[in-house]
């Protein structure tokens, strides 16, 4: 049994749902990636599994229990999360915000430890943001704020980290700095990530396990392989792509893609997954 799943799960704003009737397992120690559409509920998910938001019905199970009970200091120290707009951060520091990653572990008014120090030290330089520890973040450019913020979630010294959009406002070679960081992570200490990412490509080549969402339900899940192919990149996205494999790391790769106009858009199959990997190329 995994640890984190969730069954007929409704989450949504107001009256409105926007994830419906939702039954999926979070692998244990695995990279799983979540993709879809704009607006689909992709943060909504992420927000109520990490319990930022609360669901309507169904239920989410952490270690055998709802997550509605579990202690806030208890769940801090199981769940990091990074939405993908953190809350202003004005008039810290660098350093101070990422010790903000240790307060599950701080007693009453306590000081931060020598442990703290030496792991929010190490979050810094994990994600390259030790230069920036005595500046404020209000100073620091798009990409090294959204590394500080990650900084925190890792200070933050937990088995599962949620990640929504990480890779937002990085440059290339960051973009994959943190993703080499957050595999990582999983690799040697067995670290659970789950994040939402845009770039079809990064994901095929970073997960272990791939969630594809439309209109806040699961249209599919599994490996690369399975998620990203001609059908369901139809379906979730109404987009025809060329798939092939990449050349350096033999997972998916999308070449190109044109928008589906007219009929195609509407219809849900065509029987075109036989062309998946067609574009394979040597
Ligand atoms: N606080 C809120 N109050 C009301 N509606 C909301 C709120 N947050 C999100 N929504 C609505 O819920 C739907 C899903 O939003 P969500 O942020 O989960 O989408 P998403 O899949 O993360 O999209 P994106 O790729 O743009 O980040 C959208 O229609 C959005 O307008
Ligand atoms: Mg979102």
């Amino acid at each position: 049994m995994v640890r984190l799943y969730t069954e007929h799960l409704q989450v949504g704003y107001g009256g409105q749902a926007i994830v419906k009737d939702m039954t999926l397992e979070i692998p244990d120690k695995k990279v799983t990636i979540i993709i879809g559409p704009n607006g689909c509920g992709k943060s909504t998910l992420l927000k109520a599994m990490s319990r930022i938001i609360s669901h309507q019905s169904g239920s989410i199970i952490l270690d055998g229990a709802s997550i509605s009970k579990e202690d806030t200091k208890s769940l801090a120290r199981k769940l990091a999360i990074l939405p993908q707009t953190p809350e202003s951060a004005s008039g810290l520091t660098v350093g101070e915000l990422v010790s903000y990653g240790r307060f599950p572990y701080q007693k009453g008014f306590g000081r931060l430890t020598k442990k703290d120090i030496e792991v929010i030290d190490w979050a810094l330089e994990a994600t390259g943001t030790k230069e920036f520890k005595y500046h404020s973040v209000d100073a620091l450019s798009g990409g090294q704020r959204q590394r500080a913020w990650i900084a925190m979630a890792l200070a933050q010294e937990t088995d599962m980290i949620f990640l929504d959009e990480p890779t937002t406002y990085l440059d290339m070679s960051h973009q994959l700095e943190v993703l080499e960081l957050l595999q990582d992570l999983n690799r040697k200490q067995g670290s659970t990530i789950v994040m939402v990412l845009h770039d079809l490509n990064q994901a095929a080549r970073f997960a272990d396990h791939m969630i594809a969402l439309k209109d806040g339900r699961v249209v599919t899940t599994g490996d690369g392989e399975e998620v990203i192919s001609r059908r369901v990149l139809k379906e979730v996205f109404r987009i025809d792509a060329e798939i092939g494999k990449d050349p350096r790391t033999g997972k998916p790769m999308l070449y190109t893609y044109n928008l589906l106009k007219g009929e195609d858009r509407n219809e849900k199959e065509n029987h075109a997954d036989n062309f998946a990997y067609a574009g394979t190329c040597s």
